[in-house]
C-alpha cells in the first residue's frame, strides 16, 4: 500500500460497508470509515484495515485525501451523504435503494440536473454484476424462448436470518422509518424486471406487513406488472420465508428459462415434465460486490461510465411508488414511460 493508491471513504461500516472496505483493501485501495457507531468502527479498523475512523460526517476535516466515497449506511442517509460527496467533488458507489420514497430520491436527480459537471454516481444493484443473471438477461434476448408471456420472480428470506450477530430488531431493516422493509430491500428485483424489460405499462400491487416479525417495515409484497406484446410479470418478495429461495423463471411459448440463486445454475426445458438442460455456476456472493468495486475504481479513474445509473435508479423508485400507490387505493397504476 503507497500513499498513491485510491482511498475511498466508507459511509456506514456495517455488513455492506465492511464487505465494500474488505475487497476494496483487495484490489490495492486504501479505505477509511464514518458510522456513529464506535463498534462498527472498530470492527472496519480491524476486519477492514480502515486509516481513519469518523462517528460524523462533518468531522471529516480534509476531504482532499479521498478519491470517492462508498454510501452503505441505511436508505434514510443515502441521498444527503450523496449530496455531501459530490459537493466535495467525489465520485460516489451508492447502495440500493436510492432513497426510501421517490421524494427524497428526486432531491438527488434535481442536484444532478442542477450540477451536470458533478462527479459520476454508480448504483449498486448488485444482481446485475452476478454472471448467471447476465447470461439470463442475454438468453432472453435472442428469442429462443419464443414469444415470452410470463416471468415470475421470487425473493424470500426470513428477516431473523439475515444478520446472525444482531437482534432483527435492531437491524434498519426492521424500521419503515429508515428505508427498511421487502420492497425497498429486495428491490433488486424490481430492478432486474426493469433491466429486462424496461418500465412497465402498469402495475397492480399489495405491499403488507402479514406476518408476526416485530417490524414497522412491510414484509410482503405482490406485484403483476404488465409489458406490451401479452407480457406479463409477476414480482414476490418477502422477509418471512424458509427456506431462503430467490430465482425467476421466463416461460415463452417454445421454452422456459429459470435461474436460481441456490443452487447457482440456469436451466431450461421444452418437455412437458420436469426434464431441464442445466448450466451450473461456481462464483460465490461476494463475487458479485468486487465486481461492483472493481467498476467503481474504473469509474473514478475515468475509464467507464457508471453500468448502473441514478437514472435507473429513480426508475425503480416509480416502480416501488406505484407499487405503494396501487397497494393503497386498490387499484392499478399506469406507469408513465421515461
Ligand atoms: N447490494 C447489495 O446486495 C446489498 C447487500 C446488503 C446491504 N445493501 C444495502 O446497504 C445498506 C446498508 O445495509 P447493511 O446490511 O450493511 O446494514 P447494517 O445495519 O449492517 O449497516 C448499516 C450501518 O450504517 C450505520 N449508520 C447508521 N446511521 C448512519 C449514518 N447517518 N451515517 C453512516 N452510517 C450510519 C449503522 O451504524 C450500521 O453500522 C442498505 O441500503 C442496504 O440495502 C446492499
Amino acid at each position: 500500500m503507497t500513499d498513491t493508491d485510491p482511498h475511498f471513504l466508507v459511509l456506514g461500516a456495517g455488513s455492506v460497508g465492511k464487505r465494500h472496505m474488505q475487497n476494496l483493501g483487495a484490489l490495492g485501495c486504501q479505505v477509511s470509515a464514518m458510522d456513529p457507531r464506535a463498534d462498527r468502527l472498530a470492527e472496519a479498523r480491524d476486519s477492514a484495515g480502515a486509516v481513519e475512523c469518523f462517528q460524523d460526517l462533518d468531522a471529516v476535516d480534509d476531504w482532499s485525501r479521498f478519491d470517492g466515497v462508498v454510501i452503505g449506511s441505511p436508505p434514510s442517509f443515502h441521498v444527503d451523504q450523496a449530496i455531501a460527496a459530490l459537493e466535495q467533488g467525489k465520485p460516489v458507489l451508492m447502495e440500493k435503494p436510492l432513497a426510501p420514497t421517490l421524494v427524497d430520491s428526486k432531491r438527488l436527480a434535481d442536484y444532478l440536473a442542477a450540477n451536470p459537471s458533478a462527479p459520476p454516481v454508480l448504483l449498486g444493484y448488485t444482481y446485475r454484476w452476478w454472471p448467471p443473471l447476465v447470461d439470463f438477461r442475454e438468453r432472453l434476448a435472442t428469442g429462443d424462448l419464443g414469444a415470452v408471456r410470463h416471468v415470475k420472480f421470487v425473493m424470500s428470506a426470513q428477516l431473523a436470518d439475515w444478520h446472525p450477530w444482531e437482534r432483527y430488531q435492531d437491524f434498519f431493516m426492521s424500521s419503515r422509518e429508515l428505508g427498511g422493509g421487502a420492497l425497498l430491500d429486495e428491490s433488486h428485483f424490481i430492478d432486474l424486471m426493469y433491466w429486462f424489460f424496461g418500465m412497465p405499462e402498469s402495475i397492480t400491487a399489495r405491499v403488507e406487513k402479514l406476518s408476526t416479525l416485530e417490524i414497522t417495515s412491510d414484509d410482503n409484497v405482490d406485484i403483476i406488472a404488465t409489458y406490451p406484446d401479452n407480457l406479463r410479470v409477476t414480482i414476490h418478495l418477502d422477509l418471512y420465508g424458509r427456506p431462503h429461495e430467490k430465482y425467476i423463471r421466463a416461460s415463452g411459448e417454445s421454452r422456459s428459462l429459470e435461474w436460481s440463486f441456490d443452487p447457482s445454475r440456469l436451466r431450461y426445458s421444452e418437455a412437458m415434465g420436469d426434464e431441464w438442460e442445466e448450466t451450473g455456476y461456481e462464483f460465490e456472493r461476494n463475487d458479485m460486490f468486487v465486481a461492483v468495486a472493481r467498476e467503481f475504481i474504473d469509474v473514478v479513474n475515468g475509464k467507464v461510465v457508471p453500468g448502473c445509473t441514478i437514472t435507473d435508479g429513480i426508475n425503480v423508485m416509480r416502480i416501488i411508488e406505484a407499487c405503494r400507490q396501487s397497494s393503497d387505493q386498490g387499484k392499478t397504476i399506469t406507469m408513465e414511460q421515461p
